[in-house]
């Protein structure tokens, strides 16, 4: 295969292209315009074997047709997208544009020069507030009802996907719904796999994420954090995730390109269906690094739902995904050994 990978030199892409570099013979091309994703990360990804890398921003998308003749793709993965729920709230228009308006002309790009298989980054952002939990996970039949313009952003490009492959027989997609993304690049250095020292990880140095944020604290870059809301209906009144490891995430991706060479397109769920609250994830992330740090209380963040915990068993019996990094001290230890690095 042929395969563009938007976003590539950003966080889940990269793993992607990790894995796909490491595991396959296809042939990657990277494309981003670098402004969360690191030249560094592309560095490492060209140690482990060659690629291309095209330089460009999705909105310039009269460009677009030329890079996929030049390396006559077959298959686009894309992640390139704005990602932070509390700036889609405060900056919708920039959600739409980045996020619907680029898939739609990827798409129209994707048709009009022979792409056949889509692989689309897609959210539990697009679930909303569900009613029924934390009991039961959510699965991909719960109705998409997002509260905040990111994971509207996000459904709306699902829908302009499944349109298309409806009307254009030879375009096939997979959707992956992602849980709450976290960690960094299992690689040891020694066989007995005693030192954890990923060679990538979430580099960008704005990131909103839980783990991240923790992990920074951890390495002392932050004296303190803050947790946005004691007061949801969960456990101890923080906001609960389903927190799954890049790498397991990233090997969702490559098992989708191959399902669709036998299988219909789909939507998947992808997380591993537990939960953590914030205060969980918080004391996961002290106790596997020996540290301590001041835990501030603050007030909710917009669009924040309470909870969100996958029900994971179309993904696991539809692609044989099995995955490999549920612990959450082991997420915690991978994402506090990349920050050691940064
Ligand atoms: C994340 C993803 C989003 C994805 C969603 C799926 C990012 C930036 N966000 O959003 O793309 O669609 O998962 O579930 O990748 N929190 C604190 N203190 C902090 C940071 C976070 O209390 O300093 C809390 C949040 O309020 C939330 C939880 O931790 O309850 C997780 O937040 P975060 O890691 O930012 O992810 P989501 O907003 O869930």
């Amino acid at each position: 295969m042929n395969i563009l990978i938007t976003g590539g030199a950003g966080y889940i892409g990269s793993h992607v292209a990790k894995q796909l570099l490491e595991t396959t013979d296809h042939t990657i091309t990277i494309l981003d315009n670098l402004s969360t994703g690191s030249p560094k990360t592309l560095e490492t990804l060209k140690t482990i074997r060659d690629f291309e890398f095209v330089k460009l921003d999705l909105k310039a998308f009269d460009k677009i047709p030329e890079v996929l003749q030049k390396h006559q793709i077959d298959t686009i993965i894309h992640f390139a997208a704005s990602i932070v729920v509390p700036e889609s709230v405060e900056n919708p228009l920039k959600y739409y544009m980045n996020n619907t308006v680029n898939t739609t002309n990827l798409i129209k790009c994707a048709l009009e020069n022979g792409v056949g298989k889509f692989v689309f980054s897609s959210t539990a952002a697009t679930y909303g507030e569900p009613d029924s939990l934390p009991i039961n996970g959510i699965d991909e039949n719960f109705p998409t009802k997002p509260i905040n313009p990111y994971g509207m952003s996000k459904l709306m490009s699902e829908q302009v996907i499944q349109d298309a492959a409806k009307a254009n027989a030879d375009f096939k997609y997979v959707i992956f719904r992602y849980f709450n993304v976290a960690g960094a690049d299992i690689y040891y250095d020694d066989s007995a796999h005693t030192q954890l020292n990923p060679r990538i990880g979430q580099s960008f140095p704005n990131a909103t994420h839980l783990i991240k944020i923790a992990s920074e604290c951890a390495v002392g870059k932050r004296e303190k954090m803050a947790i946005f809301g004691d007061d949801f209906y969960t456990i101890d009144g923080t906001g609960v995730r389903d927190y799954i490891h890049v790498d397991d995430l990233a090997d969702a991706h490559i098992k989708a390109i191959h399902y669709l060479d036998e299988n219909p397109s789909d939507i998947f769920n992808v997380g591993y269906g537990q939960g953590f609250s914030v205060r969980q994830v918080i004391e996961a992330m002290k106790e596997v690094t020996e540290t301590d740090f001041p835990v501030e209380h603050a007030p909710r963040r917009a669009g924040d739902p309470a909870a969100l915990i996958s029900d994971n068993t179309k993904i696991k019996s539809k692609m044989q995904w099995i995955p490999k990094y549920k612990d959450l001290a082991l997420i915690c230890h991978s994402a506090y050994e990349w920050e050691k690095k940064l």
